[in-house]
């Protein structure tokens, strides 16, 4: 496992949401970053299947481009009684012609719950995998989960994406009436991070 001994590195991803949580959890470490959009970079097309290889895609493109180790965010939803869907193709169920709609998105998934006759707890849960990479080709990965139940009507305004309509296990609320901060003490992307710090940032 490579440590990460670079004080500065490139968030590789274009998404708000994203770039919050992740900046929020590296701000500790005394590690400048920059995000892919700061530096002008494009956006590679995820075309891998799995979180695993659309990470990878992004973080590499990010250390090709910009000569910097880059970490990268691939998640998604994942609803058991839709198969695992949205997963991979999380953002791709928001697109519309004027951008992403995630209260469309959200609609669509409980839809599919209801033609599936999916009871309740409506089970899923959101997957989180970082991928760092080195602008050499190494790469680390670590992958993060945070298991929960689908409810409808969306419920809050904070967090993004699928948030208001996801109540995480052992909690009433979803992670979109939660406190951010209490978000990121359980999220998936908190779950991976966690792993990154222990295998890449502690000595
Ligand atoms: P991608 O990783 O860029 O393919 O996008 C993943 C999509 O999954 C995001 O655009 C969100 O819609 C959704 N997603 C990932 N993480 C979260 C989260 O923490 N809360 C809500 N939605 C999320």
């Amino acid at each position: 496992m490579r440590k990460l001994t670079e004080k500065k590195i490139v968030l590789a991803s274009h998404n708000a949401g994203k770039l919050r949580e992740i900046g929020a959890l590296l701000a500790p470490f005394g590690i400048e970053v920059v995000s892919a959009g700061d530096l002008g970079l494009a956006e590679p097309a995820e075309t891998e299947d799995t979180f695993a290889g659309n990470a990878r895609i992004k973080a590499h493109f990010a250390a090709r481009a910009s000569g910097l180790p880059a970490l990268s965010d691939d998640s998604g939803l994942q609803v058991d009684a839709l198969l695992g869907d949205p997963g991979v193709y999380s953002a791709d169920w928001a697109e519309t012609p004027t951008g992403r709609d995630f209260p469309m998105a959200m609609e669509k998934v409980w839809t599919a719950l209801q033609a599936a006759n999916a009871s309740e707890p409506r089970s899923g849960r959101f997957c989180c995998t970082l991928c760092l990479a080195w602008p050499d080709g190494h790469d680390e990965i670590f992958a993060g989960t945070v298991e929960g139940r689908m409810v409808w009507p969306p419920r809050g305004s904070q967090g993004f994406g699928y948030d208001p309509m996801f109540v995480p296990q052992g909690h009433d609320i979803s992670f979109g009436e939660m406190d951010p901060v209490n978000k990121s003490d359980m999220s998936h992307r908190a779950d991976a991070f966690a792993k990154f710090v222990t295998a890449c940032l502690e000595s």
